[in-house]
């Protein structure tokens, strides 16, 4: 048994430690709204935060997320997450939706290090999150949108 940090509530997990936080999140916790895409750290759409850092959970072993405070789109629910939940919303920019819980956590940690970011602030932060639809100018938008909400 691993005992994880997850959106607040200590969870308790029956999985070896080397196994991806992400399979541990979807499939013996329920929390499906972290996506998997590629699998190896190149797409985004598993991100989450540890300890506040945005990281591929599809790449993290449960053996480093044990002690750590893992957030989940779930778990979003402060007030700059509800800045961005609002702007994506109001900028349309979901399409499939698929890499949007992904994207948006990363947005969280941009707009966390960075209230007003530049779009180089946003096309540099934003990089590693890939959108197969093309959503990028809306999740630009949205980003501006979120941080003059604030
Ligand atoms: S599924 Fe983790 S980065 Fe693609
Ligand atoms: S909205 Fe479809 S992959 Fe991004």
């Amino acid at each position: 048994m691993i005992s994880l940090q997850v959106n607040g509530k200590t969870q308790e997990v029956d999985a070896p430690e080397d196994m991806p936080l992400l399979w541990a999140l979807r499939e013996n916790l329920g929390l499906t709204g972290t996506k998997f895409g590629c699998g190896v750290a190149q797409c985004g759409a598993c991100t989450v935060h540890l300890d506040g850092e945005a990281v591929r959970s599809c790449i993290t072993p449960l053996s480093r997320a044990r002690g750590k405070n893992i957030v989940t789109i779930e778990g979003l629910d402060d007030e700059i997450g509800h800045r961005l939940q609002k702007a994506w919303i109001e900028e349309e920019v979901p399409q499939c939706g698929y890499c949007q819980s992904g994207q948006i956590m990363s947005a969280y940690v941009l707009l966390k290090e960075i209230p007003n970011p530049t779009d180089k602030n946003i096309d540099d932060s934003m990089t590693g999150n890939i959108c197969r639809c093309g959503t990028y100018q809306r999740i630009r938008a949205a980003i501006h949108t979120a941080a003059a909400g604030k």
